[in-house]
């Protein structure tokens, strides 16, 4: 399943994002306002299972969530999602996985990875801004099946049809959640328009 997220609040903030005028400060916090929005409707299939409530009233029958979440950024640019979801799942666990992309050949290198316990009973969202090859997001993905994955989705800012393929390829059972779905990726991967490179202008290096 692929969901485009369109949405004015989101593109608007997302526009903003793109500007190459747009400084760390400001790029940080429309990402982070992004990825709250996108979480409300990520999590609209969350399961939930009834629950017996007392109100000053009387009884009733609530609906609380039923599978833990799990959160998975990928390091670095994932951690610019990770505060905007957490304030609308405060209960979630986090789970880290490093992967950075060899400039010349494209290729994910893992150089990291801590995950909580009991994948296998969670739903499992893993968070990066973007999707161009699809490398990274394949390679977390295989990272957390190998640790007993089974409901996982995937959450990026902005991808393009080869990276939405890339994964879909290899992981037909994932949700993928997009802010943008972008033209192409240029000679350098990168993808076109975007917004460059994602974890430089959150962390401002170069
Ligand atoms: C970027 C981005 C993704 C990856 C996407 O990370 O945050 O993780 O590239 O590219 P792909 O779909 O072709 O794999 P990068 O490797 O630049 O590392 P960083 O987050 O540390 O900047
Ligand atoms: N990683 C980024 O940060 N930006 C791109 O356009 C592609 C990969």
């Amino acid at each position: 399943m692929l969901e485009v997220l369109n949405h004015p609040l989101i593109t608007h903030k997302l526009t903003q994002m793109r500007s190459k005028d747009t400084g760390t400060k400001d790029f940080r916090e429309n990402l982070d306002e992004i990825a709250e929005l996108m979480a409300y409707e990520v999590c609209r299939d969350l399961p939930t299972q009834p629950v017996d409530v007392e109100t000053p009233i009387g009884p009733c029958v609530g609906y609380e969530l039923s599978k833990e979440v799990v959160i998975v950024p990928i390091l670095r640019a994932g951690i610019g999602l990770l505060d905007g979801i957490r304030r609308l799942v405060p209960t979630a666990k986090v789970g880290f996985i490093g992967m950075y992309r060899d400039e010349k050949t494209l290729e994910p290198h893992e150089y990291f990875a801590k995950f909580p316990k009991d994948l296998d009973k969670s739903v499992v969202m893993i968070v990066d801004p973007m999707l161009a090859t699809g490398g990274s997001a394949v390679a977390a993905i295989d990272a957390v099946k190998k640790r007993g994955a089974n409901n996982i989705k995937l959450v990026c800012l902005v991808g393009v049809p080869e990276g939405v393929r890339a994964v879909q390829k290899a992981h037909p059972d994932v949700d993928i959640y997009l802010a943008a779905m972008d033209e192409k990726l240029n000679e350098n991967g990168y993808i076109v328009p975007g917004l460059g490179d994602a974890g430089d202008r959150i962390f401002g290096t170069k």
